[in-house]
């Protein structure tokens, strides 16, 4: 836009779309069948948690957006276009970075080396080095074990890295599947406040967490699934005042 744009009426001002809109997505794995018509959306600049129990359909509603699993019906929108069933790497090019449950980092090879696959990405490879820098510098215990194998990383710097491998395709969109499982609750709050600043760099998130309470607290909006539905959908105070949750989620 420049400036000597004038700016349209209130009413000619359409409100621009979600940045990320998924809609009656259903997914499979061989007969069984996981997700039963999932519908969500994430507004640009969002942190939005999706809670569930164990098996309830949250890594496998990551892995449909993230071009892993195609779905058989549905559709999933980005930054305005249909991305329903391009593969994976091309999902990577439009901007979302998907962070797997279990980090999935190559043990053996040494922290640059997976940082640096993060960015082969064509969009951003000739950034590579400067992001490989921007990285060191926004996690610089990575910097302190660049040439170490990732494999001989505490549970917490493999998240980072697992974190940071991710943003080295400079997303818009980052999918981050239970980053702080198996973290002492130290480091755990370190993840967080991790989250909290990449969110404030201006990226959106879309979070998935079993620490429900700390994940509705760093977040906007949260929705809740169950055996493949979403049944709850609210901002994140609203959803982590409500009894249901607590009880459901937390024991309380
Ligand atoms: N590769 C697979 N093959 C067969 N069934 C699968 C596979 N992956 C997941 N499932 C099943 O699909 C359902 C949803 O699994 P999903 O991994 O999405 O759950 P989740 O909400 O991420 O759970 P968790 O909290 O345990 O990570 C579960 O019933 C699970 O057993
Ligand atoms: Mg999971």
């Amino acid at each position: 836009m420049t400036l000597s744009t004038p700016t349209p009426p209130p009413s000619a001002t359409s409100r621009p779309g979600p940045l990320l809109s998924v809609r009656g997505v259903t997914a499979f794995y061989d007969e069984f069948q996981a997700l039963w018509g999932v519908d969500l959306e994430v507004r640009e600049g969002e942190v939005v948690t999706l809670l569930g129990a164990n098996g309830a359909g949250k890594t496998t509603t990551l892995r449909v957006i993230s071009g892993l699993l195609r779905p058989p019906s549905g559709g999933v929108r980005f930054a305005g276009r249909e991305i329903t069933g391009l593969p994976a790497h091309r999902i990577v090019e439009l901007g979302i970075a998907h962070v797997p449950e279990g980090r999935q980092l190559f043990p053996l090879m040494s922290v640059e080396e997976n940082l640096l696959l993060g960015g082969r990405v064509a969009r951003v490879r000739a950034r590579r080095p400067a992001n490989l820098e921007r990285m060191v510098e926004l996690f610089p215990i990575l910097g302190e074990r660049r040439h170490q194998a990732a494999g001989t990383l505490s549970g917490g710097e493999q998240q980072m890295l697992a974190i940071a491998r991710a943003l080295m395709s400079e997303p818009r969109l980052l999918l981050l599947d239970e980053p702080s499982l198996g973290l002492a609750p130290r480091v755990t709050e370190e993840v967080f406040a991790t989250v909290r600043s990449i969110a404030a760099r201006g990226v959106t998130v879309l979070l998935v967490e079993q620490n429900v309470l700390e994940a509705l607290e760093i977040s906007d909006r949260g929705y809740v699934i169950e055996h493949g539905r979403i049944v709850r959908a609210g901002a994140a105070a609203e959803l982590a005042r409500d009894a249901a949750i607590r009880e459901a989620y937390l024991g309380l």
